[in-house]
This record gives C-alpha cells, structure tokens and sequence, in this order.
C-alpha cells in the first residue's frame, strides 16, 4: 500500500548519520540567522499559520505545537520528538510546512503532473541520483527536511506565492539552488537532495514524523 516503507526508514536513517554534521550546522545558521528565510519572526509566523492541521507529540498525547513551544520542553525531549500530521486539508496542488526537531519540514500534495515530472527525470542529469519512488511512500505526498544541502537556508516553494525555481520544486536563494518535484537537487550549488525524514502513515490522512 505504501510501497516499500521499510526500504525508505531505512535510507532515511542511512541519510541521517550521512549528512548528521550538515544538518547540525544547518542547526547553527538557522539559530544565527546568517542566510535567507531564517530569521527566527519569520519562521515562526510560517509555522503558526498552518498549525490547524498539525498534531504536535511529543511523548504521550497529542497537543498543538505552539503549546509545546510555550511549555519549552528540554531539548533532549525535543530531539525525541515525533509530530503527527493531519494532511485531509491539504488540498492538491497545496504544501504546508511543520517544525519536527527544530526544523522545517516541506509537505507537498503533489499534482499528477507534479508527481509524473519527478518520475520522468533522467538519471544522467541527476545531481544526486535517486528514483522518485524511492523517495516517497505514496506518490501524492512528498516529504522532506526543509533544509537546503548547501549552507542551510529554508529554500522557498512551500507558499503558494512563493518561487518554486527553474524545476517547479523549491528554490534556495542564498546561492540559487533549484530543487524539483522530488526535492531533488537539479541546478545550483547544493550537493545533496532535500533529505526525506524517517515517516510513517497512520492512516489515510495522518502521517507521524519522526
Ligand atoms: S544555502 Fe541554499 S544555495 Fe546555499
């Protein structure tokens, strides 16, 4: 039903350890706000518009995440955290973005012509090779770390006015990165695809991260 999810917990894991000091930096950018959409207000404001449709859990029980905010829970519970996402109001076309762990996370409902766009990419013109289906569970939903491979920035493409780059994906405009309909690294200065966090699909609509 969700193709082969135990394949993608596994890379993603894989993926983790890989890019563990990238992401720590990325960490310290984002705290100094040195590049792009980073500043703290504005990440912020971006989270709490769409927190209607997000399940923040940290632990047991489920609470809004702006509740967590306020309580400030140690970083080590932090860092265990999963959030669950309900995705029913996200309409196709749409994408929404979550804070898990500190970072953005990137949810796309993506089009058939989205979805088609990913799968068609030739693998030579890859800068980091990888299927789309390796990439998703179900083919509707991409999910990503909102974190540019690069230097760290918060790439736009998650709101609906914003510029989505050369590959109809995201756009990093620190030192212009175009990623595609997969999040996958096509043009610009980043090595590395948007990681795909470790998920699971509770059910049709909610997905738990982490
Ligand atoms: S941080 Fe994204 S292109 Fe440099």
């Amino acid at each position: 039903m969700f193709g082969e999810p135990h394949l993608l917990r596994n890379r993603s894991w894989d993926w983790h350890s890989k890019k563990a000091r990238r992401m720590a930096e990325s960490d310290s950018m984002a705290t100094t706000g040195g590049h792009g959409e980073t500043g703290e207000g504005e990440s912020r404001r971006d989270f709490i518009q769409i927190v209607t449709g997000v399940f923040g859990a940290v632990g047991v029980g489920a609470v809004a995440w702006p509740f967590i905010d306020q309580m400030n829970p140690a970083a080590d519970t932090l860092a265990l955290a999963s959030i669950e996402v309900d995705l029913s109001a996200v309409e196709e076309g749409q994408a929404i973005k979550v804070k898990w762990r500190g970072k953005p996370v990137f949810i796309r409902h993506r089009t058939k012509a989205e979805i088609e766009a990913a799968e068609a990419a030739p693998a030579d013109e890859l800068i980091d090779p990888e299927k789309d289906s390796d990439r998703v569970q179900k083919p509707q939903w991409l999910i990503l770390v909102g974190v540019c491979t690069h230097l760290g920035c918060i790439p736009l493409g998650t709101g609906a006015s914003e510029t989505r780059g050369d590959f109809n994906g995201w756009f990093c405009p620190c030192h212009g990165s175009h990623y595609d309909t997969s999040g996958r690294i096509r043009k610009g200065p980043a090595p590395e695809n948007l990681e795909v966090p470790q998920y699971t699909f509770l059910d049709d609509n909610v997905v738990r991260i982490g």
